[in-house]
């Protein structure tokens, strides 16, 4: 299919998640030729940057970390960059009126705001563009998380967004669902006959889904103090992935089976409310430490222009949680969940965890686990027992069935940002998420954060480089499971 030309305007445009993820990606795209001639990306921000500006800083900034292999190409990609700067809610309209005559005449592409800013400023954005006339039937709005700090302010977000655009022209992206890892585990799950049947609780014990962070928050107080891991990874990220894992078959792979599912997910989990949040949840914050053999500050005195505060002191960058997805099929099955910061290792997995076999008649035989690996070196494993050679006695040792997509598949691996954008460019919103979705997400956080303020415990100590506080291993411990650590 021929590209068709859009209009790309991106809200903070020249923000760390735009140079770092959203030009990245749009230059690959317009590398594999995903780009029509015609497609311009629009990066608008306070800046005071004309467009040789923002080409020269992308250059200098985005580059390198391509990295790119062919100048032509570059060039190319380069004059696609315009930058308009703009004072939401200020008092200055040249803004818009500059936006409106690049965008007059043009009101057939498909043209598409993507706000990479704060969620405060989506409702305003969105009440300026449609002022502006610049809302068209061919417009959609990509809305980067957090959306809101909680339900009622997702809500409010959601209905100020969708005062100007309809359901179907939103875009709420959680870049987890752009991973290729990802979308294998509904290929797994849908396309393979041998799993399903044994997909339950008869035969799973239980479920961990880690993401695991090397790095720490420094220059990032502003936001962090405010979000934390729960509502930076758990409410979003860990929350996708566990409805992928628990989700009934959809019928069909389109725009709405899939969410209807996920909803569904959400909808069964049980709460965790008051005085189990205590039994069910754990929090920790780092403290100084050794990360990757390097001795680096704890979270109250990373380097930042902010100096740390009560909030500081009381967030978590650690966050451990024992869910329960009440429904048939899981009924009984614990999901553990756990993010931080500054952990041993960068890691995201999923891993299902068997159940042992129903009658042994061989010593040493341990349960089947099945290992989804997001990231780093996407893959999936399946670890089965095998009997060692020997003509001795019988002796078992687990060894691993292992798919890893650097040696099956030659293609290179796209950013989730590549596939997300594209999706959008193409109008199918599958891998985003509804309204419904986002604040039944909410609806479980909510009880767990307000039980969290209400305490006057500070978060659980962690030294940076370790995982985690000890109260997550007892999370597990209790029950006489234990998390399972990179190899
Ligand atoms: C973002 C969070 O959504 O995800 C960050 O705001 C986190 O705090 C990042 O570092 C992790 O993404 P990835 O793709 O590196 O696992």
């Amino acid at each position: 299919e021929t590209p068709q030309p859009a209009d790309l305007i991106v809200f903070g445009g020249t923000g760390d998640l735009s140079m770092r993820k959203l030009l990245p990606a749009l230059y690959h795209a317009d590398r594999d030729g995903l780009l029509a001639a015609e497609t311009r990306i629009i990066a608008m921000s306070r800046g005071g940057l004309d467009d040789d500006d923002f080409r020269g800083k992308v250059d200098a900034e985005v580059r390198g970390s391509v990295p790119v292999d062919d100048l032509a190409t570059w060039q190319r990609f380069l004059t696609r960059l315009h930058h308009v700067t703009i004072d939401i809610g200020g008092q200055d309209p040249t803004g818009w009126a500059r936006l409106t005559a690049m965008l007059a005449g043009h009101e057939q592409r498909a043209r598409v705001f993507y706000l990479a800013s704060p969620p405060m400023t989506f409702g305003p954005f969105c009440r300026e563009a449609h002022r502006a006339g610049l809302v068209t039937p061919a417009s959609r709005v990509v809305l980067e998380k957090p959306l809101g700090r909680d339900l009622a302010s997702a809500q409010h977000i959601n209905d100020e967004v969708g005062a100007i655009f309809h359901e179907r022209q939103i875009f709420r992206i959680d870049h987890y669902l752009g991973k290729e890892t990802v979308q294998n585990l509904l290929v797994l799950r849908f396309a393979n006959a041998f799993l399903e049947p044994i997909w339950n609780s008869l035969w799973i014990d239980h479920v961990q889904i880690t993401a695991a962070e090397t790095v720490g928050t420094p220059g990032r107080r502003g936001y962090y103090d405010h979000a934390g891991a729960l509502r930076d990874m758990v409410q979003n990220h860990l929350l996708q992935l566990l409805c992928l894992v628990a989700m009934e078959p959809p019928a069909r792979n389109d725009r709405e089976s899939i969410r209807d599912e996920k909803v569904k997910v959400l909808e069964s989990l049980r709460p965790i409310v008051g005085g189990e949040v205590d039994r069910f949840t754990v929090r920790g914050q780092y403290t100084a430490g050794v990360s990757g053999d390097v001795q680096v500050p704890g979270y109250l005195d990373e380097p930042d222009n902010t100096p740390p505060t009560e909030a500081s002191q009381r967030v978590e960058t650690f966050a451990a949680i024992r869910a329960e997805v009440k429904n048939w099929r899981w009924a009984g099955v614990p999901f553990y969940l756990r993010t931080g910061k500054r952990m041993p290792y960068r890691s995201s997995e999923i891993v299902v965890q068997f159940k042992e076999v129903p009658h042994s008649i061989f010593p040493g035989s341990t349960p089947n686990r099945l290992v989804l690996r997001l990231q780093p070196s996407e893959g999936i494993r399946l670890e089965l027992m095998a009997k060692e050679p020997g003509a001795g006695e019988v002796a078992l040792k687990p060894v691993p069935l292992s798919l890893s997509f650097a040696d099956t598949f030659t293609a290179r691996v796209p950013d989730a940002y590549e596939r997300l954008l594209m999706d959008v460019l193409a109008g199918n919103p599958t891998l985003f998420m509804r309204r419904d979705e986002v604040e039944a997400a909410w609806r479980w956080i909510d009880p767990i954060l307000a039980e969290w303020e209400s305490q006057s415990l500070l978060p659980e100590p962690y030294p940076a480089g370790t995982a985690g506080p000890a109260g997550a291993h007892e999370l597990l411990a209790r029950s006489g499971r234990t998390w399972h650590e990179e190899d």
